[in-house]
């Protein structure tokens, strides 16, 4: 089969942790220092070559997500949306978007999850070119209880993965990022509600482990994954942000700068976008072009 070219963004959910904030606003519509919160997933499924996108979000919000990104042909990319009606677990993504995925490799990136650093572009191009089984991507963590935690052998190959375990086997948290065969609609179709009554991702990638075509990839240090989840990891995503961006005159995550870097869209298609948005945003869009 050929590379992965398609991929969910999962956009709902209550946002809870984050009330009253996310009453009236979706949670990933918040602003992390100078963009709204998916940009940041969105540009990495761009950067692994990915230019068919499905969004999920909530009844309410959907019309909020498509006045943001429209259907992405300003960065010359698709983007559809569909509706999950309750938050019924993270696997329930592959049961909504069923007809998006239509038997194809499928990539899953939750929408509150921020990933940056060196090498990256790299790792998820390589494993949108795997086109067998399930790649998950690890990530050590000084409290992996809060998250999918894999337990590795000497060679790297998974020897188990468990959910928000009391007594965590390793260190390696499971991020929030999940390329699949066209076998996972199937998976996920076929799982019960775990106790906490969701479809859960890590059965999912439980069910790829025992077929034995679950592949981890592990992020080293010079990798900075955030979750976005309490008020406190979302300030301080933002301060990371405005930190690097500010030092070196880079943006993280600038959706149109990723798709003019990547050639989706062509030096007069950046100009209209900087055009639209007079201020510095805008400016530094227009300044890439020289
Ligand atoms: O961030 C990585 C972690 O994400 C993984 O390590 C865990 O294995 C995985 O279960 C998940 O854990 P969380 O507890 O962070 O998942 P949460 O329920 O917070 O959902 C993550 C995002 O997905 C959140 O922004 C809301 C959205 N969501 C969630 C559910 C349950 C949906 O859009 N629909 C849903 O049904």
């Amino acid at each position: 089969m050929a590379e992965t070219t398609k991929g969910i963004v999962l956009a709902g959910g209550h946002g809870m942790r984050l009330h009253p904030m996310t009453v009236a606003v979706s949670k990933q519509l918040l602003p992390v220092y100078d963009k709204p919160m998916i940009y940041y997933p969105i540009s990495l499924l761009l950067l692994a070559g990915i230019r068919d996108i499905l969004i999920i979000t909530t009844p309410h919000d959907a019309e909020s997500f498509v006045r943001l990104l429209g259907d992405g042909s300003q960065l010359g990319v698709s983007i559809r949306f569909a509706v999950q009606d309750a938050p019924r677990g993270l696997a329930d993504a592959f049961r909504v978007g069923a007809s998006f995925v239509a038997g194809d490799d499928v990539a899953l990136i939750l929408g509150d999850n921020l990933f940056y650093g060196q090498g990256l572009e790299a790792m998820v191009r390589q494993a949108a070119a795997r086109s067998e089984g399930a790649t998950i991507f690890a990530y050590p963590v000084r409290d992996p209880s809060a998250y999918g935690v894999v337990e590795l052998d000497a060679a790297g190959r998974a020897t188990s993965i468990e959910e928000k375990p009391s007594s965590p086997r390793s260190r390696l948290a499971v991020t929030g990022l999940y390329f699949y065969d066209g076998q996972v609609v199937d998976i996920a179709r076929s799982l019960m509600p775990s106790a906490r009554g969701e479809l859960e991702i890590t059965d999912v990638n439980r069910r790829y482990l025992a077929l034995d075509q679950l592949h981890v990839s592990q992020f080293g240090r010079g990798v900075t994954w955030l979750d976005t989840g309490t008020p406190d990891a979302l300030l301080q995503a933002g301060h990371f942000v405005e930190a690097v961006q500010n030092r070196q005159g880079w943006k993280i995550a600038c959706l149109e700068e990723v798709a003019w870097r990547k050639g989706y869209i062509d030096d007069a298609q950046l100009a209209r976008l900087a055009a639209r948005i007079p201020n510095e945003y805008g400016r530094y869009l227009l300044a890439l072009l020289g």
